[in-house]
């Protein structure tokens, strides 16, 4: 039993090339976009590129956090890390909670990566899973979900930069690439190199071969979030924009 099964992986893998964890942890089939697991004052479908409305931004630009039992030092560091690029080019503090009745749970030990996108009021979590999520970029991606920013694919102008290859979804997952109907206009146009821009092979049918997002642009290869380091630069301007009524530059 546990040959053939060994041999029916082996078969598969051969055939294709195998999906990276840090993909599938990312590309959640069940939730809104992937990754997304509710969006603050709204209904998944009424998303925006960065959240509307000044009540569900962190007051302040301060987001007060906690870590979960499960993430180790390791992980930690990793996660400080990440913060530490907002700190270093926005005007997003995220401080370790005391009373704070808004702020986010860190966690590692549910599965998948995934935020709400805004504040929803009291703790809500961002879980990194260990299995997967623990990169720098990846991080950077949920953070900037929490703080109130949706996916740059999804733009509503992201048909003159992108086309989406249905024909290469994965059967029901066409809906995690639908156009934000209305969305927030934050100070910068299309970046393919966004933080939140998922890559070529998002929900492929087939790894590595069937491309589900090609830039029209032939030259621009697409970057996956957790191959990233750090934020674009336009996704800085971005935050510090949206922030700007909230933060005391
Ligand atoms: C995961 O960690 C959180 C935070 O420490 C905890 O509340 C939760 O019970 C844990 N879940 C599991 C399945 O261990
Ligand atoms: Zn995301």
């Amino acid at each position: 039993m546990l040959l053939v099964t060994l041999l029916a992986v082996v078969a598969v893998a051969g055939a294709t090339p195998a999906v990276p964890r840090a993909a599938t942890a990312m590309y959640n089939p069940d939730l809104f976009q992937g990754d997304i697991k509710g969006i603050a004052g709204q209904e998944p479908g009424k998303e925006r590129a960065a959240i509307l409305g000044e009540q569900y931004l962190w007051p302040g630009g301060v987001v007060p956090y906690v870590f979960g039992n499960s993430v180790n030092s390791y992980e930690r560091s990793l996660i400080i890390s990440a913060m530490d690029d907002f700190h270093a080019r926005t005007c997003i503090r995220f401080v370790e909670r005391t009373s704070q009745s808004n702020y986010i749970e860190i966690v590692s030990n549910d599965s998948g990566c995934w935020s709400y996108v805004g504040t929803i009021g009291g703790k809500q979590r961002v879980s990194l899973d260990s299995n997967g999520c623990m990169y720098k970029g990846t991080v950077i991606h949920e953070l900037m979900h929490a703080i109130g920013f949706y996916h740059e694919h999804c733009r509503n102008d992201r048909d003159s930069y992108v086309t989406i290859h249905y024909e290469n979804v994965q059967a029901g997952m066409e809906s995690q690439f639908n156009k934000d109907t209305y969305w927030q206009y934050v100070g910068e146009g299309y970046n393919y190199e966004s933080i939140m821009h998922y890559g070529t092979y998002a929900f492929s049918v087939q790894w590595g071969v069937a491309k589900t997002i090609v830039p029209t642009d032939p030259n621009v290869i697409l970057t996956e979030a957790y191959d990233k380091l750090q934020m674009a630069q336009s996704d800085a301007n971005q935050i510090n924009n949206l922030y700007r009524n909230q933060c005391s530059f």
